[in-house]
């Protein structure tokens, strides 16, 4: 297995791609801590891993909450006997046009999808280096450096890669490897539902995508094996994109 006794922890565990990543670490031989503010969809992911004979546990959250960010990491550090990976993947875009959005419901988006990777990663970095080192993963998304609107996500999205790559150097001598996931659209309950409602919905999205589909919970999952695994131990302050070539160039080239 490729994650055998690994010790990760995931943020937004309790749905999409959090929660599939919680399962696929979890069947590779990881112990995992879920996190999350969602209690009933967390436990229920947690009780799915442990039925199936995987060491799992759900540990209620709010990233953006500083002592609770450190209680948490305390308490998984303790639950699990050390930190090897963490997962950054809490997020959700919370503004839409520059015009109508009020300074709090900025701070709300820049907390959530920026200030929750440092709270969580300032945390867990001291454990994970006092056991050797590890992995810290941050999901980001092609917002990041693809003007797309939702101006608060987008910009928290971007900067996480500035600081995951400072992570990856100061930390790197530490045994810290440091990466980021930028995924593009993918089909989870909470993405999925956004683009159902916007006129022409998820069909006239799928048009966008070069592979003919969205992505999958899933998908996303088996990159973040890859980035947790000793695989990767070559990979440090990368960004590594997940979008079926949404971002690669533009189709409407050829009709110019
Ligand atoms: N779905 C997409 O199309 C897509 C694309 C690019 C990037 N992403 C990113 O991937 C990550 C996961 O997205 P998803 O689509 O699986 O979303 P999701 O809504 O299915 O899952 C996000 C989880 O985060 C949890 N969460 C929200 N705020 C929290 C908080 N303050 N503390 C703890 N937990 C909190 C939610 O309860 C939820 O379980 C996010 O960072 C998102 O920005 C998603």
């Amino acid at each position: 297995m490729r994650l055998q006794d690994k010790r990760a922890i995931i943020t937004g565990a309790s749905s999409g791609i959090g929660r599939a990543t919680a399962l696929k670490f979890a069947t590779e031989g990881a112990h995992v801590i879920l996190v999350d503010v969602d209690v009933n969809a967390g436990q229920d992911a947690a009780a799915q891993i442990q039925a199936k004979g995987g060491r799992a546990c759900f540990i209620e959250t709010d990233v953006t909450d500083e002592q609770a960010v450190k209680d948490m990491v305390t308490q998984a550090g303790e639950a699990m006997g050390g930190i090897d990976v963490l997962m950054n993947n809490a997020g959700s875009s919370l503004t839409e046009d520059l015009l109508e959005i009020d300074l709090e419901a900025w701070n709300a988006d820049v907390t959530l999808n920026l200030t929750s990777h440092f709270l969580c990663t300032r945390a867990a970095l001291p454990v994970m280096i006092g056991n050797g080192g590890g992995s810290v993963i941050s999901t980001s998304s092609v917002n990041g450096f693809w003007a797309i609107g939702e101006f608060g996500y987008s910009a928290a999205k971007a900067a996480l890669l500035s600081f995951i790559k400072n992570v990856a150097v100061r930390y790197g001598s530490d045994g810290i490897r440091a990466n980021v996931i930028s995924p593009g659209t993918i089909d989870t309950e909470h993405g999925g539902a956004y683009w159902d409602q916007k006129a022409g919905g998820k069909e006239k999205l799928i048009k966008w995508y070069p592979v003919g589909r969205l992505g999958k919970p899933e998908d996303v999952a088996h990159l973040a094996v890859y980035l947790a695994s000793d695989e990767s131990s070559f990979v440090s302050g990368s960004m590594i994109t997940i979008d079926g070539g949404l971002t690669a160039g533009t189709r409407l080239l050829g009709e110019v």
